[in-house]
């Protein structure tokens, strides 16, 4: 465990990220910190590496990974061509949390793309991140750093919990930012394919290049998802968590739950906290500031598990601006379970 925080000293830090990077060249499996969340890293070029990560994560292999860099012409080692929309959209939102899928190159390890023929790209918006990558000098394939299934790590104890003694090292900058990952865009087509909502808001994407398209199973269940990694059961705290949409029903459930003797907790928001009398109360952060919401979300997830919570009620959010990033997950973490 590297500890880059603020209050270390530079050349320390220094000395950590290149201790770390190091690793990266050798082919093993480090952790790191971005603005979304904690990334497991390996050297995308390294096909032994990248088949590291899946193993340390119990990942499924169909799943791809999203590919860090630090400048944006490492892009052209990738992708076969930047598309105009592609350019301006990096142009305006890199580094940060906004994640490109565009047609890969040969030099991709197989794995990274789970055998298809487009890679995802991102550069994130994080100085640790940054130095590691400019000192590995290699692009690097990262998902995020939990076991598969569990909520992403947004600090770096999360990833110690979940993943110590499965990896090489962590670098440990504390708290991340955003909180939730990066939104991934395909703009490997004419009109770009929103994939997976995140840090940067469609709305944000919009106002760039003009109306894109939504991946139609973001709003029906009904539909297969045209991302592979979105089919997949994700966040999910240990309890059985509903997503109850009038809060005003919460009380009533808890007692029902109550009276079967489990253990209750629920999701809410500063506003709305005093409200409820369960086991376990979160609050999330600010309903008028989605914002701390997201960058509060799967920490407060792992908070039921730490507490034994059996069964967890949560509010929703508005499907707008960072509440649909919101919304995304806790229907995820709920698989779909919502009254
Ligand atoms: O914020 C983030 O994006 C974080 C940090 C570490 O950068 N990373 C992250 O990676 O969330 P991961 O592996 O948990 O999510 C990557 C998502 C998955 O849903 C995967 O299926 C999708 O991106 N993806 C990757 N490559 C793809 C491709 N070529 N086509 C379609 N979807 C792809
Ligand atoms: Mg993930």
């Amino acid at each position: 465990l590297w500890a880059v925080d603020n209050f270390l000293e530079n050349n320390k830090k220094q000395q950590m990220i290149k201790e770390a990077a190091l690793w990266i060249k050798k082919g093993e499996v480090i952790a790191f910190p971005t603005e979304t969340v904690y990334g497991l890293g390996a050297n995308a070029l390294d096909e032994q590496a990248v088949r590291k990560i899946f193993e340390a994560k119990g990942r499924p292999s169909d799943n791809p990974l999203i590919v860090h860099i630090a400048e944006a012409e490492q892009l052209n080692d990738l992708v076969l061509q930047v598309p105009s929309v592609a350019k301006k959209l990096i142009e305006q939102f890199w580094p940060g949390p906004l994640t490109i899928i565009l047609k890969k190159k040969e030099a991709v390890a197989e794995s990274v793309t789970a055998g298809l023929d487009t890679v995802a790209v991102r550069m994130p918006d994080h100085p640790v991140a940054l130095e590691l990558l400019k000192e590995a000098g290699v692009p690097v394939a990262a998902p995020s750093a939990n076991l598969s299934g569990k909520p992403s790590p947004t600090n770096g104890e999360h990833v110690y919990h979940d993943l110590k003694g499965r990896i090489a090292g962590i670098l440990d900058a504390g708290g991340t930012g955003v909180g939730v990952e990066s939104t991934v865009l395909d703009c490997s087509s004419d009109v770009p394919v929103l994939y997976r909502p995140g840090g940067v808001t469609v709305e944000e994407i919009e106002a760039i290049v003009g109306q894109v398209k939504i991946d139609p199973s973001l709003k029906s269940k009904d539909e297969a998802p045209l991302s592979p990694g979105m089919k997949y059961t994700h966040y999910s705290p240990n309890g059985s968590l509903t997503l109850v949409r009038n809060r005003m029903q919460i009380p009533t459930l808890l007692e029902e739950a109550k009276s079967q003797g489990k253990r209750t907790g629920v999701l809410t928001t500063e506003e709305n906290q005093d409200f409820y009398e369960a086991d376990v109360v979160v609050s999330c952060g600010k309903r008028s500031d989605l914002a701390t919401v997201a960058h509060k979300l799967y920490q407060s997830l792992r908070k039921f598990d730490e507490e034994k919570a059996e069964v967890i009620f949560s509010e929703i959010f508005p499907s707008e601006e960072m509440g649909i990033a919101i919304m995304n997950r806790l229907e995820k973490a709920a698989g779909g379970n919502i009254i």
